[in-house]
């Protein structure tokens, strides 16, 4: 059974006590604690268009610590989608290395893929996603059923979750009787309900007009505050500018990154690129 979500991320970890933990313990637990929570090294994603190769990404390398908020820009056709589609096993590179955890992820079977995502990645997409005929309820309740809860167990832990978010009153409710703003946190729910390692969202503030945006931001802030790792693709440099780092695409490769933390960085090449992006 879930913890409430949001008083129990899951990179919450207890303080160490036991002063006879043994030298080879400590090493062991240094050693987690460098590994990143994302490992990419030269991640390469060609599709084909016809028989055009189309390269989406060419050359990825990225490492996303625990507990990180990663924030992707860059303008429309870069790959954010793509890179995004690669580092939560929605799709599979043409080429390169991928970890989560230092588990590999491109060597994996789907059915492996499969499961990996279900249990430790949450996903957030600009348009909600949400099965239109299942209350708001019942698509929260829908990926813990799938990973074994009982019936019971995804009712309390789905509707603590949707209660936490302030929706106890819209449980069920079906999406197209919900606002915009509503349909997000529903879909935010449906990403953390079994507390993912990683909450991945592609411009989760798209769809919303700039208030309701902006409430979606302060909930994501919350949780990546709890310990919850975070990667957010937007278009919006404000939205960017509350991750801790920004990183910047163009032709598929990560051609900048600096600090975020809550003002636009003074970097060349960001504003170079941000032309013809919404500056929101
Ligand atoms: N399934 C596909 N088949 C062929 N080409 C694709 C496919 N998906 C993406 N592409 C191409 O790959 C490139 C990167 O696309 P991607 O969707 O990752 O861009 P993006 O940065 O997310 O853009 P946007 O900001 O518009 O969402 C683009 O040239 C796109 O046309
Ligand atoms: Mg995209």
């Amino acid at each position: 059974m879930p913890n409430l979500i949001l008083n129990g991320l899951s990179g919450w970890k207890p303080l160490n006590h036991d002063l006879s933990c043994s030298v080879e313990q400590k090493e062991r637990e240094n050693h987690m604690e460098t590994i990143p929570r994302i490992r990419a090294r030269g991640l390469t994603k060609i599709y084909r268009r016809g028989s055009e190769p189309v390269q989406a990404l060419a050359g990825i390398d990225l490492d996303i610590a625990p507990g990180a908020f990663v924030a992707i820009m860059g303008q429309s056709g870069c790959g954010k989608t793509t890179l995004l589609n690669m580092l939560t096993g929605v799709d599979r590179p043409t080429a390169g290395e991928l970890w989560l955890d230092g588990q590999r992820l491109d060597t994996m079977s789907e059915a492996e893929l499969a499961i990996l995502r279900r249990q430790h990645i949450g996903l957030i997409f600009q348009a909600f996603n949400l099965l239109n005929n299942m209350s708001a309820l019942e698509n929260v309740m829908l990926p813990m059923l799938l990973v074994g809860y009982s019936a019971n167990e995804a009712l309390k832990g789905a509707g603590a979750l949707l209660d936490e978010l302030g929706l106890g009153k819209r449980l069920h409710m079906l999406p197209g009787q919900l606002s915009g703003g509503e349909q997000q946190r529903v879909a935010i729910a449906r990403a953390l309900v079994n507390e993912p390692e990683v909450l991945c969202a592609d411009e989760p503030t798209g769809n919303l007009d700039a208030h309701t945006g902006h409430e979606i931001l302060h909930l994501l802030k919350r949780l990546h505050r709890q310990g919850q790792t975070i990667i957010l693709i937007t278009h919006d440099a404000q939205v960017a500018s509350q991750a801790d780092r920004i990183i910047l695409m163009r032709d598929g490769r990560i051609i900048d990154e600096m600090n975020g933390q809550g003002s636009l960085p003074p970097s060349p090449t960001l504003f170079a690129d941000l032309s013809g992006l919404d500056m929101g």
